[in-house]
């Protein structure tokens, strides 16, 4: 199909109307009630997307929302009632990293969700993004049980359509839901399964707590990890997932290879049917569970699992793929460090660089999002209540670009939090469409049909031809 400059019409970028509220809000149950929650600051330019955390304060939990730019730096813009409380796990010397989890909130940009655990109440709730304004979410339905006790993390599927819970307290074990669009998460029959872990509510820890729940690439199994207690090792809980959503009676418990302690993180690699885990007591650990297939029970390191140290390392337990760059980011809430990850086609790990944060900052939950061309990482320095923003350009090239000060808005604004209670990193970026000539047609699509160049905006010579929707 020949396309002639012509017919592309001249279109203003969508620039969404934040509607800031003039009115401050210190009461929560009254937070609840409004829509936009507490304006934190005003927006800077149109955004591409939203990055969001919680703050988990055990007083009462609330969504911090930030707008991600298209030069992928954050603006704070409000917090969010979250229906329940936060919590934080019993350890000692208390710190940040309260739920030991990562994932304990997530959103997902084809169901145009955010959801939440709200680990004081036990429950979970789920917010419809407005993708015009994507911090602007809105509670669909009410707050529901998480079928246990401490949710830490959730995961949902490809399709944005299931989501389901990671509780690690003294009732543990994992939950699944259908997303309905009115009354908001229901459970769904038979995902009630127990992990069988001698914990109590809240969890103690870190040792011997539930970390991070994903799906497999295929969406076929789910998949829990649980952190060993020295010298026990941790393990994975794989979970069949039936065409109904259901999930298997038992899970397949899988170790981590030889010198694997305390599996954190789950990260999938793609193609592969493997999964990258952080681990806290040692750097990382690789499951391929294509070589395990069939395997029935605990099998330590099976075909080409491995188990990596990073030297060094104080306790690396959270990790973000990046499609752009192919590699993985870990970060380190001890040296608050990051470190890039390659993962060859034979699943061998290797450290292609590191990046100092600064000492003290306390790096937890990252997420990556894809902006233009480029991937951009948010890492959560929770003990300097802050968010570092890396670009990661390409291979061995991450480049830190912003420090986002979260204490001074949220102070100003009348946000409570404290550096112990934040928790989670994940992100939402818009769907690019291009508008009416090829409707459904994505920005990527028409790039790899080389009908558009530029980074971030498809433009010819009359104009912009694309817009969010
Ligand atoms: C918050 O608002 C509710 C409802 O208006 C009220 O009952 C409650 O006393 C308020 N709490 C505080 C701490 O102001
Ligand atoms: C559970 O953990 C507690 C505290 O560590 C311990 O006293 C108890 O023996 C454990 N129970 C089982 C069944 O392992
Ligand atoms: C957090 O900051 C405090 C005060 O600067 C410091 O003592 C502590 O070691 C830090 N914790 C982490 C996990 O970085």
């Amino acid at each position: 199909m020949k396309l002639s400059a012509a017919v592309f019409s001249a279109l203003l970028f969508s620039t969404a109307s934040a509607g800031p509220l003039s009115r401050r809000q210190s009461n929560q149950t009254q937070n609840q009630n409004q829509r936009a929650g507490t304006p934190m600051s005003p927006a800077r330019g149109s955004a591409v997307g939203a990055a969001y955390f919680i703050s988990n304060e055990p007083t009462g939990n609330q969504i911090i929302a930030a707008d991600i730019g298209t030069d992928g730096k954050l603006t704070l813009r409000r917090a969010v009632d979250a229906g329940g409380l936060g919590a934080h796990g019993n350890t000692d010397p208390n710190g940040p990293d309260p739920l030991f989890s990562q994932g304990a909130i997530k959103a997902s940009s084809s169901g145009n969700i955010v959801a939440t655990v709200n680990a004081g109440s036990n429950t979970l709730a789920v917010f419809k993004v407005n993708p015009n304004d994507p911090t602007a979410i809105t509670m669909i339905g009410k707050p529901v049980g998480s079928g246990g006790e401490f949710p830490v993390s959730l995961a949902i599927n490809k399709a944005g359509d299931t989501v389901c819970s990671l509780n690690g307290g003294a009732v543990n074990g994992v939950n699944c839901f259908k997303v309905d669009q009115h009354k908001g998460l229901v459970p769904i029959a038979n995902t009630a399964r127990s992990l069988k872990l001698n914990q109590t509510t809240p969890a103690t820890g870190p040792p011997g707590t539930a970390s991070h729940i994903v799906f497999s690439e295929d969406n076929k199994q789910l998949i829990a990890s649980i952190k060993g207690i020295p010298p026990q090792p941790g393990f994975l809980a794989v979970f069949d997932v039936a065409s109904d959503g259901s999930l298997s009676q038992d899970f397949q418990s899988v170790a981590p290879a030889k010198g694997g302690l305390l599996p954190f993180s789950l990260t999938v690699i793609p193609g592969k049917n493997a999964v990258l885990a952080t681990d806290a007591g040692l750097g990382f650990d690789i499951f391929d569970f294509a070589r395990n297939a069939g395997a029935g029970n605990a099998i330590a390191g099976a075909g080409r699992s491995s188990a990596v140290a990073i030297d060094g390392q104080v306790a690396t337990c959270w990790s973000s793929f990046s499609p752009e760059t192919q590699n993985f980011y870990l970060t380190d809430i001890g040296t608050a460090t990051v470190t890039e990850i390659s993962v060859d086609n034979n699943l061998k790990g290797t450290i292609v660089k590191q990046y100092p944060q600064g000492q003290g900052s306390g790096t937890i939950d990252n997420d990556i999002a894809t902006v233009g061309n480029n991937d951009f990482m948010y890492v959560l320095s929770a003990n300097a209540t802050r968010i570092d923003v890396l670009s990661l350009n390409a291979p061995g090239k991450a480049r830190n670009i912003q420090k986002l000060d979260i204490a001074g808005p949220a102070r100003a604004s009348g946000v409570k939090i404290d550096g112990n209670n934040l928790q989670g990193m994940t992100t939402f970026i818009k769907k690019r469409v291009l508008h009416t000539l090829w409707p459904g047609k994505t920005y990527r699509e028409l790039q790899n049909a080389g009908l558009v160049q530029e980074e971030r905006f498809a433009k010819d010579r009359r104009g912009k031809v694309y817009r969010h929707l």
